[in-house]
């Protein structure tokens, strides 16, 4: 059974090395007796060191909203995964849809996949269309995304891989305007033929997939249980330490019910 994960990904909040320490200390706290899941905060990369070194072996793990691909050289303001694994990382995002706004292609998206999961990263590979459209051909702008990603994964690593579906549409909204479970079955379903049509049955099976899009309290549990993913991407409801805390035991109890 794949052991759920919750990824925290605060983007560019909070402003405060002082506020971000609060933050990650509320989230602890209401992390503190879960047994069934894995949490994990993704803060900005100022803050993830001296946290990670506050917090050196907290059962909440760390992880980065962005990687680069090579490990030194000339490339200047970029973030190696040798740095980050040092730096007490042991997850990373890559190809979050704000990214890709910004101008990060397919191509740029893979070596940085490539590269995060040879160096032992649990990487995790966010997919996921703007908008739907009636004859289906968003499905295929997501297979895209994910083999153009997968294609040429060194073999012996792609354990490492996690993907989280989060369609634009859905996220910074509010929980009733999320994916609906059946919906998201559909595409946890998609995805999984997917992989497995570029890697193979079995590690289709074995990869993690995430949601992500206005999770919070209020659907939580339906989206687990019913959209039969193995966790949740959560961006503004990990920023209130309640919030974020309601949905790691949602998730945690939807555990023990399997
Ligand atoms: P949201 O963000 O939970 O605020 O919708 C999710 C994400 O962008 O990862």
């Amino acid at each position: 059974m794949i052991k759920p994960l919750v990824v925290a990904n605060w983007k560019l909040n909070p402003r405060t090395l002082k506020e971000a320490k609060t933050l990650f200390s509320g989230i602890k706290k209401n992390a503190s007796r879960l047994k069934n899941i894995e949490a994990v905060v993704c803060p900005s990369f100022p803050h993830l060191i001296p946290l990670a070194q506050s917090y050196r072996g907290s059962k909440v793990k760390f992880g980065t909203q962005d990687i680069f691909y090579e490990r030194s050289g000339p490339f200047t303001g970029e973030v190696s995964p040798d740095m980050l694994t040092d730096a007490g990382t042991d997850y990373v995002i890559v190809g979050h849809s704000e990214r890709r706004d910004l101008g990060e292609k397919n191509e740029l998206v893979a070596h940085k996949l490539h590269a995060g999961i040879r160096s032992e990263i649990k990487t995790i590979l966010c997919v996921g269309e703007r908008e739907r459209d009636a004859d289906g051909l968003f499905l295929s702008f997501i297979k895209e995304q994910i083999e153009s990603a997968l294609r040429g994964a060194p073999k012996r690593y792609v354990g490492n891989i996690i993907i989280a579906y989060e369609p634009l549409w859905a996220i910074g909204k509010t929980d009733n305007e999320a994916i609906t479970p059946h919906d998201l079955h559909q595409m946890t379903l998609y995805i999984r033929k997917v992989v497995a049509g570029v890697l193979s049955r079995k590690t289709a099976d074995e990869t993690p997939i995430l949601y992500g899009g206005s999770v919070e309290r209020g659907n939580a549990q339906s989206l687990m249980e019913e959209g039969e993913v193995n966790g949740f991407l959560v961006g503004h409801a990990s920023l209130e330490p309640n919030e974020f805390g309601a949905i790691l035991k949602i998730v945690d109890k939807a555990v023990n019910k399997k």
